[in-house]
């Protein structure tokens, strides 16, 4: 497994960064919807059922989700990121069960058809990767899929930031749990002038996890 680069600490307390500025000068601010969820969507024909926008920060991806027809929860640890979420969703009319939760010891109650994670995963410290892994296929329908957006390996332009994956690092890690079914490299919509280059990965759950 590739090590892992260091993780500036500004990642590690969420809460003061979305009550230090706008959620809209935020990196990974887009109203665009996601390329690779867009592409998964359509490409499988995936068109209702219960998402959750795991880490859903400004909830511009759940609410594109929800203007789609889809019944959609928004988790995130920050309170402040749910309250500008809300104000987003409300803005644009559409309903999203918005909560604030930790997905380390989360009380959501799935099951959810399909899990989306657009930069999360990618930002918890190494050693609660196993649990996020446990937790999120209890959250899972058997028939569901988790879509995972994560920092790449080969993104080496930003200095710090998450933590970056090849794909043999996300196999590696899921593979309890989970089948890979996709894996891709991609990029991160946002408000930088360098999108990062990030990995994109769909995930199947196994029956029974171990
Ligand atoms: C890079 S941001 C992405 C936000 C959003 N998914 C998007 O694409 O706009 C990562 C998000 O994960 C949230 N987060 C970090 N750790 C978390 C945890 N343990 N449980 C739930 N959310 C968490 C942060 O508060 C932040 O909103």
């Amino acid at each position: 497994m590739n090590p892992a680069p260091r993780q500036i600490g500004e990642f590690t307390d969420w809460e003061s960064r979305y009550q230090s500025q706008p959620v809209s000068q935020l990196p990974w601010f887009t109203t665009e919807p996601d390329r690779d969820l867009l592409t998964t969507l359509e490409g499988r024909g995936i068109d209702g059922g219960r998402f959750l926008d795991l880490g859903t920060g400004p909830g511009t991806q759940a609410a594109w989700l929800a203007q789609r027809g889809f019944r959609v929860t928004g988790s995130d640890l920050s309170a402040t990121a749910i309250a500008a979420a809300g104000d987003y969703c409300r803005e644009r009319g559409v309903e999203v069960a918005l909560v604030v939760d930790d997905i380390l010891a989360s009380t959501l109650s799935g099951p959810f058809d399909w899990i989306f994670d657009r930069g999360c995963f990618h930002v918890l410290p190494p050693e609660s990767r196993a649990r996020y892994v446990r937790i999120v296929h209890g959250l899972l329908d058997p028939g569901g899929l988790l879509l995972l957006k994560c920092f790449h390996v080969k993104e080496t332009l930003m200095e710090g930031g998450p933590y970056r994956f090849a794909p043999e690092d996300v196999e590696a890690i899921f593979s309890s749990h989970f089948r890979v079914l996709e894996s891709r490299e991609t990029r991160f919509e946002g408000t930088l002038d360098h999108q990062p280059v990030a990995l994109f990965t769909l995930l199947q759950p196994l029956d029974s996890g171990s």
